[in-house]
């Protein structure tokens, strides 16, 4: 089964939607199958990967996913990079956070559309709105984790805070899998004293729950967007791009360690010591 990953922070502007993009193309690029699917009405994530409304006309969306008209598979498309896909989303999607408020199921909407499609990916991931609504909260019910980008600000830990609150809350009454898969500090400018200060900060609270690989503010992760490209499309050299391929490389790592133990105790009763070797290479 695929891995699922929410990527949500209610506060907007932190780097949400640049992460899910770079992120799922860095880890297609890893050679994963990866679905990336938008459950923000804003859709930056689908225009950020040549999806613009536009381009949209009344094609599938991920309206009709939540909506049980179709599958997952029905609404996924293919995109420049080989290996993601992406389930789009337009601002109609508003209109279905209210009509879901009165329905059967409408927190698990997303889980029941991944429990028919997620043997076809690896991993997927789901850009939230900077809110913590019922589509979010669809997210984070159908997740195993949660990755949360972060900005180092003044608030920040303020806003971590309430964030954890509701993945405990979810925890305990909706998805008892849930667990905070990681911190990632985003648009990071280790030439101001406040960044250095917050990071000290969270790296005290959460420890290795915050990941080594940081994203500096990089004016080509701003661009790629406006030209419907995740950066290794538009600028692979560039270091904000470096920094998603690192950002997968650690993300891998971690999460392919975790399901390693998870299958180890019977791959061991077979060829226990190959098995103890190749693990410690670099993936
Ligand atoms: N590392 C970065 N360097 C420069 N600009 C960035 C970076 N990360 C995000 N941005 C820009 O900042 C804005 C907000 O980022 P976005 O990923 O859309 O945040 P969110 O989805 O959390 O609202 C966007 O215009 C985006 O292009
Ligand atoms: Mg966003």
């Amino acid at each position: 089964m695929a891995r699922i990953l929410a990527i949500t922070n209610q506060k907007g502007g932190v780097g949400k939607t640049t992460t899910s993009i770079n992120l799922a193309a860095s880890i297609a690029a890893a050679g994963r199958r990866v679905l990336l699917i938008d459950v923000d009405p804003q859709g930056n994530a689908s225009s950020g990967l040549g999806l613009p409304r536009a381009a949209l006309g009344d094609g599938p969306t991920v309206y009709d996913v939540l909506a049980g008209r179709l599958s997952l598979a029905e609404a996924a498309r293919p995109t420049e990079v080989a290996n993601l896909f992406v389930v789009p989303s337009t601002p109609d999607l508003a209109g279905a956070e209210i009509e879901l408020a009165t329905e059967a199921r409408r927190e698990h909407r997303l889980t029941d559309a991944i429990a028919h499609a997620g043997a076809e990916f690896d991993y997927i991931a789901i850009d939230t709105p900077p809110s913590l609504g019922l589509l979010t909260l669809n997210a984070l019910v159908a997740a195993d984790g949660v990755l949360v980008p972060m900005q180092c600000e003044y608030y920040a830990l303020e806003g971590l805070s309430h964030l954890l609150a509701t993945i405990e809350r979810v925890k305990a009454h909706l998805n008892p899998r849930l667990l905070l898969e990681g911190i990632v500090l985003c648009m990071h400018d280790p030439r101001q004293n406040l960044t250095l200060q917050v990071e000290g900060e969270v790296k005290r609270h959460f420890g290795d729950k915050v990941f080594e690989t940081v994203i500096p503010r990089n004016v080509r992760l701003g661009e790629a967007p406006s030209f419907g490209k995740p950066i290794i499309l538009y600028d692979v050299a560039s270091r904000g791009s470096q920094s998603y391929l690192a950002l997968a490389r650690e993300f891998l790592a971690r999460s392919e360690a975790l399901s390693a133990v998870a299958t180890g105790a019977s791959a061991s009763a077979d060829d226990g010591d190959s098995d103890g070797a190749r693990s410690k290479e670099p993936a």
